[in-house]
This record gives C-alpha cells, structure tokens and sequence, in this order.
C-alpha cells in the first residue's frame, strides 16, 4: 500500500542519516597522518576503502534485520564477501555503502549511499544521499522524486525532480543538443575497455566519416563522468544531464536510481531498449542507458531510444 511504501522511505531516509556522518568522516580524513600510514603500510587504496565500505554496509544491513525482518538484503559487501545474494519478489533492500569509491579516495564529492528497495523483482523506492554535498535524493513508485537537504522533509521542504524542465517538455531534437555522462567502469583489460571507449567516440566524435554507415548518431554537445553511477544518474534526475550511458553496472549502483530517474519523467533502458522494470534487467549487468529528455529526430519513444542505443554500442 501507498502508507506502506511511504514507511519504508521514512525508513530508507533513517539509514542514509546514520550512514552519512560515518561516510563524511572518512571522507574528510583522507589528508589525516593515520590515514597516510594506513595507506603507506598497506601500499594501495583499495583495502583501506573497503574499511569503510564494510563498516557503512554492516550498520546498514543490522538495522534492516532488526527493524524489517522479513525483507531480504543485497549489498556490495555482502557480494564481494561471497555470500549468494539472489533476488526473489520478496521485498529486498539494495545497498551500495558508498557509490564512487574512487571519488572517496580522492576527495571528489561525487559519493553517496544508496538504498532501493525492491518489490516483486521492481525498484519501488529509492534513497540517494551524497553526504559532501548534502542532497538527498528520494522517490517512491507512483508519487514523484525530491531532491532535499537530509533533515528536511522531501515532500514539504524538497524540490520536485527534475529542476530545469517541466515533465511534459518536447524532447531534445538530437543527440547533438544533449550533454551525456558516461563510465569506464573499473574493469581495464582491453577487450572489455576498447568497445567501451568505441562507444564513447560513437557519440562524442565529430569525424562522422571514419565511424560505419548507419552508425553515426550525431556527436553530442558535451560529455561527462562523475565517478559515480548513482551520481550519474541523479544529474539525468535534475535536468543537468540528458543522456548516462553505462555498460555492466551492478545492482546495487542503480537500483535507487533506477526509481529516482523514472519518477522524475526519465527512462532507464537496457542496450536492447528495453525498459528495466524487472529483476532480470537490474541483476544482469546489462547495458544501461538512462535517458533524459533526449530524444533523437524529436522522438522520446522507447523505440526511438532502443535504436540509438544499438547504433552506440555497435
Ligand atoms: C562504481 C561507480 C562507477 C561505475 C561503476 C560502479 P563503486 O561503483 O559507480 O562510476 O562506473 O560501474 O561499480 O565501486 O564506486 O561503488
């Protein structure tokens, strides 16, 4: 029921705001003699940043066994300790402790916690809060997203999603116009790192005539990566983005977002353009496009959408 959803929001908000001073400490103490050691001693970043991931997924996760104990649980930790997180349609909480870990390493705001839950295999509500930049994103099924300050409340002290333009605004007419975010992803070995870059040129390049017939979709005005997909993803929620475009992220970096977005007018489709209403979408590590007001000719239409994506990714 709508009282129900709303609930576990108020819940989902609870845990970004224990979660966020924890994140902010460790964030903030990156320039700390202690910290220097650690990284000294241990020679690189990664372990020390999974500390912190830890310590945020642990006193997330005790909190949802003990307040909703009948709900499943999936997390970035979790996975990498090698538990088997399956998702089934019981409602089940998806966590990412800290989104953008390599920005939390260098102290690149871009970092948040998020929280979607799941309900029959769908995102139903979603929780992004990036601590440095006090936002907090929120949004369940059917009632809209808000961007707000943590200790506000989103729907009576927030703003309505997206900021710079009304749900109803004409697409963009092409890619031409639109600025696009897009990921490396951490996976570097080149059969996996080349097509991603390919696809960076496809819709960045001027030099339509070195691109194949038929693939050229026009180079677009800008594009960007923020380091964080759940950031991304929240810069196509606010109208600042037009198009995210990613290949393989994991649940947990877009389960939240995959609400926010879609509750905020946007559109969140698979490389096939199919729309990720379903589990077997979310937990695939399929390619991921999320999409703003861009549409290309003028056409917003899924169809529309799917066709640019194959011409991308091709
Ligand atoms: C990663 C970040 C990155 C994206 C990857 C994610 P993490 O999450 O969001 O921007 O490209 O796909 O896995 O490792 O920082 O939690």
């Amino acid at each position: 029921t709508t009282a129900q959803l709303n609930s576990f929001l108020e819940f989902g908000i609870q845990l970004a705001q224990l979660a966020g001073p924890v994140i902010l400490e460790g964030f903030n103490s990156r320039f700390s003699p202690e910290r220097s050691a650690l990284l000294v001693k241990k020679g690189n970043t990664a372990d020390l940043v999974t500390e912190w991931d830890q310590k945020v997924e642990k006193m997330v996760r005790a909190q949802i066994a003990e307040h909703m104990k009948d709900h499943s649980f999936i997390g970035e930790e979790t996975v990498a300790g090698g538990e088997e997180c399956k998702l089934t349609d019981a409602p089940t909480w998806i966590v990412d402790p800290i989104d953008g870990t390599t920005n939390f390493v260098h102290g690149f705001p871009f970092v948040a916690i998020s929280i979607g839950l799941t309900i029959n295999q769908e995102p139903v509500v979603g929780v992004i809060y990036n601590p440095i930049l006090n936002q907090l994103f929120t949004a369940v099924k059917g009632q809209g997203a808000y961007l707000s300050k943590i200790d506000e409340n989103p729907k009576t002290q927030g703003r309505r999603l997206p900021l710079s333009y009304p749900h109803a605004a004409p697409p963009l007419p092409s890619l031409s116009m639109a600025l696009v975010a897009g990921e490396y992803g951490s996976d570097r070995s080149t059969d996996i790192f080349d097509p991603k870059v390919k696809s960076m040129r496809n819709l960045a390049a001027r030099d339509r005539s070195s691109l194949a017939p038929g693939r050229a979709v026009g180079h677009a005005h800008g594009m960007r990566c923020l380091g964080s997909a759940a950031m991304n993803m929240m810069a196509v929620a606010q109208g600042q983005i037009d198009v995210y475009w990613e290949v393989g992220p994991w649940e947990w970096d877009v389960c939240a977002g995959i609400i926010i977005v879609r509750e905020a007018g946007g559109l969140v489709v698979d490389g096939c353009g199919r729309e990720v209403t379903d589990g077997e979408l979310l937990t695939g590590r399929r390619i991921l496009t999320v999409r703003g007001c861009c549409g290309e000719d003028g056409d917003s239409s899924a169809e529309a959408s799917a066709a640019a994506q194959r011409k991308i990714v091709q």
